[in-house]
């Protein structure tokens, strides 16, 4: 599709969907107190919308209590509400095996994969297996599996690490040259389901051709649950671990999925203490609001936003766009780009402009946003975006960037 055929389907999705935004858009009680400011950080956490806060309230001031110890009503009922929110976690990912799989919650998607690598990894892994590590995503994707190398390493377990192809330029992965490197011994391959700084879809569809029916595939979600369709049924992957207050649940909230097919169950091993039952109740009433609010609709209207925010820089010769340069309509053969820009300014240090954007009421994050070396070599400003944002929030931003030229 061309970039005015691509504009004009992002201008339709705009308008079409107004409305409804703006009525999703008011129940966020931080977004609508400060309408000065304009919140582009969600890929770090998403804001909450006020039905997850009052769950959280009621639960707090009804029935708070320890859950899976005691026998009278609060803490039983606390015991039940995390077992409806493993269910509603398997309902949420399109689960088409609920009897099957299990669900352990944890407090983001940093926990998620390094309990995997610590309790799941070492059991299923023997000497001279190999295993596909994303070398160029997200810090929490890469450490925990050399860490899981290292203690085999320990226990005279040799584990060869394959570093993941990456197509030059766009942030996607390589799938060809990742079928050519996996062979019988490839049991294990982390991947990404929306990069965090390229902000591309990684089409991860493609890895289970590209890698076998044997190895297990584990997708790092966290940008994805909560801002696209999240369907384990369409993937064929085998561990879906995210962050629930990356999906509008309160901090401190997170799951592993996981299919329990391929290898051996995933018991998180060691004594869990009192689980974060607020959390997870919080983490129900999220679900349900973005399912009522739908998922699809979300993605069209940040892809949308982001569609606006790419075109806008591409007409500014002062700023680089980082990753997936293409994008975004739904049907493209070519990379596709969620709710994520990332990019810099050719002469301005991106600290600096995280800092010069603040003061015109633009919170961004602008580091190096904890990417794998193999990423960026220097920092870069991120927008991340949300069912919260607005055509109008993109637009001043655009012209705020347009005067540091
Ligand atoms: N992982 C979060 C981010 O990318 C914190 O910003």
């Amino acid at each position: 599709m061309t970039t005015s055929g691509i504009r004009a389907q992002g201008t339709a999705a705009l308008t079409e969907l107004r409305d409804w935004q703006r009525a999703l858009r008011d129940q966020f009680p931080i977004v609508t107190a400060h309408p000065d400011l304009a919140y582009l950080d969600s890929a770090a956490t998403a804001q909450k919308p006020r039905a997850v806060l009052d769950t959280a309230l009621t639960y707090l001031t009804t029935t708070n209590a320890n859950a899976g110890r005691g026998t009278y009503p609060w803490a039983n009922r606390s015991t039940a509400l995390i077992e409806e929110a493993r269910e509603r976690v398997k309902r949420f990912l399109g689960d088409p095996d609920p009897a099957r799989s299990a669900v352990h919650f944890t407090s983001g998607t940093t926990e998620g994969l390094r309990t995997l690598a610590r309790d799941w990894l070492p059991s299923f892994l023997s000497d001279g297996d190999e295993i596909v590590v994303p070398v160029a995503d997200h810090q929490a994707n890469i450490e925990p599996w050399l860490e899981a190398q290292r203690l085999l390493a320990r226990q005279g377990v040799r584990v060869l690490l394959r570093p993941m192809p990456y197509q030059p330029g766009s942030g996607d992965y390589d799938h060809r040259a990742l079928a050519e490197l996996a062979g019988p011994r490839t049991r294990f391959v982390a991947v990404t389901h929306v990069h965090h700084v390229y902000g591309g879809d990684m089409n991860v569809h493609r890895i289970r051709e590209a890698v076998g029916p044997d190895a297990v595939i584990c997708l790092d979600a966290a940008q994805s649950v909560g801002h696209v369709p999240v369907s384990v049924a369409g993937l064929d992957v085998d561990f879906v671990v995210f962050s629930g207050h990356k999906a509008m649940a309160l901090p401190g909230t997170g799951a592993v999925w996981a299919r329990q097919a391929r290898g051996p169950a995933f018991t998180p091993g060691g004594w869990s203490g009192t689980p974060n039952t607020v959390g997870i109740a919080s983490l129900t009433a999220a679900l349900d609001w973005l399912d009522a609010a739908g998922v699809d609709r979300i993605e069209r209207w940040t892809v949308a936003l982001a569609a606006r925010l790419t075109d806008g820089l591409r007409r500014l010769d002062a700023y680089e766009i980082l990753g997936c340069q293409t994008s975004l309509a739904a049907g493209s053969p070519v990379q596709q780009r969620r709710g994520i820009v990332t990019f810099r300014h050719r002469g301005v240090d991106s600290g600096d402009l995280g800092f010069i954007l603040f003061s015109h009421g633009f919170m961004v994050r602008s580091d190096q946003h904890c990417q794998g070396e193999a990423g960026e070599p220097t920092g870069s400003v991120r927008v991340s975006l949300h069912v919260y944002n607005e055509a109008e929030e993109i637009d001043r931003l655009l012209s705020v960037l347009a005067s540091l030229e």
